[in-house]
């Protein structure tokens, strides 16, 4: 078995380089290929998404002829067009149909597709449709599902302890509602996809998705094929988030039932007020929190009600809503703790994966909870985080996992230190005596997340490696490229499995035909799981060219070194490319197919036992902000990180990681704010009322340090998964807003900040401490 942590010549030349992003030149002239950029076929159909004009009803007709007569359109579809299976849903729940059919679930849910010559006419003509649909009051909240009772699945708790009896017996008790918002993943590039039809009702789909495998299955199911008859490729995508692990499926089966259709080559690609309307977003969710605390701030007990807005469907809502149940302690030890969590129905769209995958929304409402308890106590929150992280002794999560790799304290020291916490919280007590109308906040927040699927069995990746007779080497794993950097780091982590420059090594598109069954990209695991595989089917090949060597020669395989693209055996030294050909010509194989899996984990759900992560990712952020008290507004002066990725395998991709989470999760709890109506209608969107951050709102001081450390479990060379968990490192200007906003209030009065921050919500939280009569 290959040791993931050490290296067979003893010498890492491509990993841990702060490489650029292999398409990185390519993304900066616009030369990247992107779905839409692929140079498309003569007689190439484009499609167009019809939607439901209301969010719940019986369909009781569907007048689709104005829409057939238009100029350009040579096909109209409905459900009654589908060859096979009407249902798309990831877990395979039966309540994801591609087409509604009776009934209509959420407002734009599509209907009907229009194919025509060009985009622009599809897209007028599926607004000639008379669509009349018998509409009922949509469920639209999360508290009229409560109202309504409307669960779309049983109720999952951990539960550690008796809650109840600690929080009756703790000498201070908190308890207040926290709403969290959600978030649209506003991927540059939105959903798109190309469909060709090929021989025998085969069919080639090029897709926009972090899930080719569940593409290629719903185009086949949708289709009535066999898996095999279908091919899906992903060479990139233009930002997915999470947006594009189950939710591309759909638009990629809609292309390809087109191209069914007409027999044709077929592209959707959704326009971005569709795209808002028609995908699912981050959960938002309401939380009913309770703290019971000692006079020091030790946290004695707690009890979470996590309640989310799921949509109409379930698409990954249980998986994300697990998350968040296991994200409720983040890095704090409570030994005696309830986390309930309700996944609502509702008649919005299906809420999906968001970078966190709901770890975010659980690890908000802790850290929420203890500003609150700061403020009560009038402590030092970083004192209350401190005094409460895991530590000797209190290592045990709610969920029985024992946080083996715990450094969260040291984290949190490095930050303290690296922003000089305590002279600038005492600078920042100094302004707030001397301003009245420009309050300042800081904050430091930590961040310990969970790496691996919960769900075990996608815990898996493969990979295939070709050396062709001139040395050089053709990549490919099952895990795609999103902006994120996979493709460098595996490339990285194969040059260096072969002694080669990093240039030998061909990045090639993600293919289903190439590396079957794979599970999605996400979950942070990407590099985990496809270096690996990676690795261990380059490793086959240069046992292969070693054992060739040595026999051709002289002396042992063991002793021949791959490295500065030569190959070293004894006192020869061939060319890395001369040894390929030598060897092909003396019938060696090189080619080889790798398989990986994570090792020591296992969750089972049903009887909540066992290890759901192979390890934990760290980190800690300081935030400093200046809010205006007047106009609700807030700038972010300055942030310090200190993030964990193990020993990197590429700094210059995971610190890009860590400054793009951050930002992104900021957006989140300040900026993003999503508006559904009473008739759930979404009336946020397109970036005119829906505002994600911008170059303008990075801090001016950005200081992002990785943490020194190996990662103590056995990952590719030690290092860490980086994805997701900086976003949640903006807890800390949640928190810096919190802190700012507390300093107007007397300490037993709660500070009703909710997230997102915006200016509206700040000014309310301001209103409702200073008793101004502003709600
Ligand atoms: N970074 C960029 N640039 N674009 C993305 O779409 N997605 C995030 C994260 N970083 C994303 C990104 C999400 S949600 C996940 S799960 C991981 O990347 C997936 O890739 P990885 O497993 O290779 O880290
Ligand atoms: Mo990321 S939310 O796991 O795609």
């Amino acid at each position: 078995m290959l040791d993931p942590h050490a290296n067979p010549s003893g010498e890492l030349r491509a990993v841990r380089q702060p490489l650029s992003h292999d398409s990185a030149g390519k993304h900066v002239r616009g030369t990247a290929l992107y779905v839409d950029d692929v140079p498309q076929p003569a007689g190439t159909l484009h499609v167009a998404v019809g939607g439901s004009p209301v969010a719940c009803g019986r369909i009781v007709r569907l007048d689709l002829e104005p829409v057939r007569t238009a100029p350009g359109v040579v096909c109209v579809a409905t459900a009654a067009d589908i060859p096979g299976h009407n249902e798309i849903s990831p877990v395979g729940a039966g309540d994801d149909p591609l087409l509604a059919e009776g009934r209509v679930a959420f407002h734009g849910q599509p209907l009907f597709i229009a194919v025509a010559a060009t985009r622009d006419q599809a897209r007028r003509a599926v607004r000639l449709a008379r669509v009349e649909i018998a509409a009922e009051p949509p469920v639209v909240t999360v508290e009229a599902a409560r109202a309504a009772g409307m669960r779309l699945d049983p109720d999952f708790d951990i539960l550690r302890g008796d809650a109840a009896s600690a929080l009756a017996a703790a000498p201070h008790r908190l308890a207040a509602t926290l709403a969290i918002g959600g978030q649209e993943h506003f991927y540059l590039e939105g959903q798109v996809a190309f469909a060709a039809p090929q021989e025998d009702g085969d069919i080639y789909v090029l897709s926009s998705t972090q899930h080719p495998s569940e593409v290629q299955k719903a185009v086949a199911d949708v289709l009535g094929l066999p898996i095999n008859a279908v091919v899906c490729e992903v060479r990139r995508m233009g930002g997915a988030f999470g947006g594009k692990e189950s939710q591309a499926a759909q638009w990629a089966a809609l292309a390809a039932l087109a191209a069914r259709l007409t027999g044709r080559p077929c592209k959707l690609r959704l326009d971005r007020d569709d795209d808002m309307v028609m995908t699912g977003k981050r959960h938002d969710f309401l939380v009913d929190w309770e703290l019971g605390f000692a006079d020091d701030g030790t946290i004695l007990a707690a009890s979470f009600d996590f309640h989310a807005r799921c949509g109409h469907s379930r698409d990954l809502s249980n998986a994300v809503v697990d998350r968040t149940v296991f994200h409720a302690d983040n890095a704090y030890f409570v030994p005696d703790i309830a986390i309930r969590s309700k996944r609502w129905r509702t008649n919005t769209v299906s809420n999906t994966a968001f970078r966190g995958f709901g770890g975010p929304q659980g690890m908000l409402a802790i850290e929420h909870a203890i500003d609150q308890v700061a403020h009560r106590l009038g402590i030092d929150p970083l004192d209350v985080r401190k005094r409460n992280l895991y530590g000797p002794g209190r290592d045990v999560t709610p969920y029985g996992m024992t946080v083996f790799d715990n450094i969260a304290p040291d984290v949190v020291e490095a930050v303290e230190t690296l922003s000089d916490y305590r002279a600038r919280r005492a600078a920042v007590d100094d302004f707030n005596a001397a301003n009245s109308f420009l309050r300042k906040g800081i904050a430091i927040t930590p961040v310990k997340f969970g790496i691996s699927f919960t769900t075990t069995f996608l815990n898996q990746a493969g990979a295939l490696v070709h050396v062709y007779t001139d040395g050089s080497v053709h990549l490919n794993h099952g895990g795609t490229e999103m902006g994120q950097g996979l493709f460098v780091k595996v490339a990285q982590v194969v040059a260096d499995e072969f002694g080669i420059d990093l240039d030998r090594v061909k990045i090639t598109a993600t293919s289903t035909a190439k590396v079957p069954n794979t599970a999605p990209t996400a979950a942070s695991s990407g590099t985990d799981l496809n270096a690996m595989a990676a690795r261990i089917a380059a490793a086959q090949i240069r046992e292969r060219l070693a054992e060739f060597a040595a026999a051709t020669y002289g002396g042992q395989s063991s002793n021949v070194r791959f490295r500065d693209n030569r190959v070293i055996v004894g006192n020869h030294s061939v060319g890395f490319g001369d040894l390929a050909r030598q060897a092909f010509l003396a019938r060696i194989s090189l080619s080889a197919t790798g398989y990986y899996r994570t090792p020591r984990i296992g969750w089972n759900r049903a009887t909540a036992e066992g290890r759901p992560f192979f390890y934990f990712a760290y980190g800690a952020a300081c935030s400093e902000v200046t809010v205006d008290t007047v106009t609700g507004e807030f700038r972010l002066d300055r942030v310090d990180i200190v993030h964990d990725v193990g020993r990197s395998i590429n700094p210059a991709i995971d610190i890009g990681q860590i400054e793009g989470g951050f930002v992104q999760g900021m957006g989140w709890l300040t900026m993003e704010e999503l508006v559904f109506d009473r008739e759930g209608r979404l009336r946020t969107h397109a970036p005119s009322t829906y505002k994600i951050p911008t170059a303008s709102d990075i801090p001016a001081t950005f200081n992002v340090h990785l943490f020194d450390g190996a990662n103590r479990e056995a990952a590719i060379y030690a290092s860490k998964a980086v994805g997701e968990p900086p976003l949640m490192l903006a807890t800390s200007v949640h928190s810096a807003i919190f802190d700012a906003i507390a300093s107007l209030a007397p300490h037993d009065v709660m500070v009703p900040l909710q997230a997102p921050a915006t200016p509206e919500a700040i000014l309310r939280a301001i209103a409702a401490v200073t008793g101004d009569g502003w709600t």
